[in-house]
């Protein structure tokens, strides 16, 4: 595990797109994962600036979504659909065949879940996998106790998660209960991970994910056992941190 410390958000955007952009770039018909939520946002914001300025080509790209609400369809203004047109793949040339996002209004969800299993499989797995963490140390909506061999399924939001994203609903009852999300197992067959956090809310769950034990109660804890994991974060976000990690 790599851990790469910013002095602020930018700094750590621009780095990750940096990386992401270096698979493109080696790779164009890479398949990558993606994250919603605010942190990916700055690294999402770079991507569009590369392929504005820079050329950079996501046209033979494949991606998946880590997640999505259960119950939202994908044109409702806080599902996830919503958020990676809005704030991605509107921006750049990706080909929305290649473009995969959970169904959250699945009638069968079971199959859906074994389906989206088989298509990145059939994608020949996910290259770099780009995630966030929860304050409580979920990696997608893989909640404390998650199983840490799970994969692709439908889980409850932990009531905290709940709290924390009802910023973007009118109401906290809007929140939606559940959400269908890649398993912990599923990232960890990612070929490298990219693990963003910013800012001193995520300092204890970063501090736990990093020098912790590895323990489903701290589902990003995990990663320790990544062959290929880089934990990108601002200074604020690593303030919790004990050892020193060079630059
Ligand atoms: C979103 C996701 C979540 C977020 C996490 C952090 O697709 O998988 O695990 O990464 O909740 O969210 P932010 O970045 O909004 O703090």
């Amino acid at each position: 595990m790599l851990v790469l410390i910013r002095d602020d958000y930018e700094t750590m955007s621009r780095e990750a797109a940096r990386r992401v952009a270096t698979v493109v770039r080696r790779k164009p018909n890479c398949v990558l994962g993606f994250a919603t939520g605010s942190t990916p946002l700055g690294l999402y914001r770079e991507l569009i600036r590369m392929h504005r300025e820079e050329g950079l080509d996501f046209s033979k790209v494949t991606t998946f979504n880590l997640d999505e609400y259960v119950g939202l369809p994908p044109e409702h203004d806080q599902s996830y659909h919503y958020f990676m047109w809005e704030n991605l793949f509107s921006h750049i040339n990706v080909d929305r065949r290649f473009v995969h996002i959970p169904h959250g209004m699945a009638e069968d969800v079971e199959g859906f879940c074994a389906w989206y299993e088989r298509r990145i499989a059939e994608a020949g797995g996910i290259d770099v996998q780009i995630l966030g963490i929860g304050a409580n140390g979920h990696i997608a909506f893989n909640e404390p106790s998650s199983s840490l061999g799970s994969r692709t399924r439908i889980k409850p939001l932990a009531g905290t998660t709940r709290e924390a994203n009802a910023r973007f609903f009118a109401s906290p009852d809007e929140v939606p209960t559940h959400a269908i999300t890649m398993g912990v197992g599923t990232i960890m067959e990612a070929r490298k991970l990219l693990l963003l956090a910013s800012g001193d809310a995520k300092a204890d769950a970063i501090a736990r994910t990093v020098e912790g034990p590895i323990s489903a109660m701290v589902p990003a804890s995990i990663v320790q056992l990544h062959r290929d994991a880089v934990v990108l974060l601002d200074s604020a976000a690593a303030a919790g941190l004990t050892l020193h990690y060079p630059e």
